[in-house]
């Protein structure tokens, strides 16, 4: 049976910094509030109009680069998301045109922050069964644009950017190597605690006149909560299926949502922080582009390097959860 190994990494981050302060246009908010709170001191947002798929296209055309694939070589488009250019179709049909292919399959995922793990796992089991050997998996967020500008809307408005990471994962014949195992939750009970429940399929608020419709809402400290008891868990999944130590494992790397939840969790495992790859200050919550954005930035800056034991860990919006334990 083939195992599954990501072979190349790419990412795109829109040109445009937004750092805190900027944000006190909007909002009754401060730079010390955002960074105490959540570490992160700037974030990048698109000029509009801009696209998902497009974002998704240049993180790919890395991806591919590094990997020494052209586009005909994908067996599979996976693009995970949760703000696709269009209602419907998801924005994974709109990346396979771009890159000029005619019937390549392209699948979406709807797991928010847990998407590029929810999508790693699809990936892996495609490779294993043999039925693909080339799998191109997207991150890809456009938030800037379903913010809420208004007052209500600065707890949730100040966390989230833009930005794409793609890895190219190709099935290999080496043992021990690659995706080794991966743990998926999901918990429905708490869907309504992060949501942006309109425009939605129950109502049609979306489409009365002047309606913008997109109301965020996040129960933060509720979130904050779950984020760090259900990340500790999905990781001592993943150690326990492997009979890893926590200390044994070279890099973790965990969605970007609050730096706070990475250090509980660090603490809670009795490691120093120096064994998490975090780039949260830069780039604020970049939802499904977050772990494969740290993967780029890590494997670029040395941190990742083949043989290595490496955890992913995700949670959010659902809720979902989920990680993967992998060697470089
Ligand atoms: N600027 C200034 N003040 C603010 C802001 C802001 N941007 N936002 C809220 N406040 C105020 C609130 O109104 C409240 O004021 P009050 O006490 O007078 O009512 C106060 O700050 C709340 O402060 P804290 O309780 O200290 O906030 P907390 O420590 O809970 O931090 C945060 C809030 C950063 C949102 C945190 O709860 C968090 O990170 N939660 C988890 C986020 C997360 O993991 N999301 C999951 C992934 S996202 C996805 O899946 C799409």
């Amino acid at each position: 049976m083939p195992a599954a190994r990501i072979t190349g990494l790419g990412m795109y981050v829109p040109p445009r910094v937004v750092k805190n302060d900027e944000l006190r246009r909007w909002f009754d908010t401060s730079d010390e509030w955002i960074y105490t709170r959540s570490g992160i001191q700037e974030r990048r947002w698109v000029e509009e109009p801009a696209s998902t798929a497009e974002l998704g296209y240049y993180a790919a055309q890395s991806a591919l680069a590094q990997a020494d694939k052209s586009p005909q070589d994908l067996d599979l488009i996976i693009f995970a998301t949760l703000s696709p250019d269009m209602y419907f179709p998801g924005s994974g049909v709109l990346l396979q045109h771009k890159l000029g292919l005619e019937t390549t399959p392209a699948l979406d995922i709807r797991q928010q922050c847990s998407g590029f793990i929810y999508g790693l796992s699809v990936a892996n089991q495609f490779i294993r069964t043999g039925m693909y050997r080339t799998i191109l998996l997207l991150g890809a967020e456009i938030q800037s644009t379903w913010i809420d500008y208004s007052p209500e809307g600065r707890t949730v408005g100040v966390l989230f950017g833009d930005g794409a990471g793609a890895a190219v994962i190709e099935a290999t014949d080496s043992p021990g190597v690659g995706i080794l195992s991966t743990h998926l939750y999901s918990q429905g009970a708490y869907a309504r605690e992060l949501c942006v429940a309109e425009p939605s399929s129950a109502t049609r608020q979306h489409i009365l006149p002047g309606s913008h419709g997109m109301r965020p809402y996040m129960n933060g400290k509720e979130v904050f909560r779950h984020a760090v008891q259900r990340m500790g868990e999905a990781i001592q999944a993943a150690l326990s299926a492997q009979g890893w130590t926590a200390q044994e494992v070279n890099l973790y790397v965990l969605h970007q949502a609050n730096i706070r939840i990475v250090q509980a969790v660090a603490e809670f495992f009795g490691l120093p922080m120096e064994r998490f790859y975090n780039n949260i200050h830069k780039y604020g919550n970049t939802t499904a582009a977050s772990i494969p954005i740290c993967l780029t930035e890590a494997a670029q800056e040395g941190r990742l390097q083949r043989g290595h034991k490496v955890i992913l860990a995700a949670f959010g919006s659902g809720f979902t959860w989920g990680s993967a334990a992998l060697v470089w």
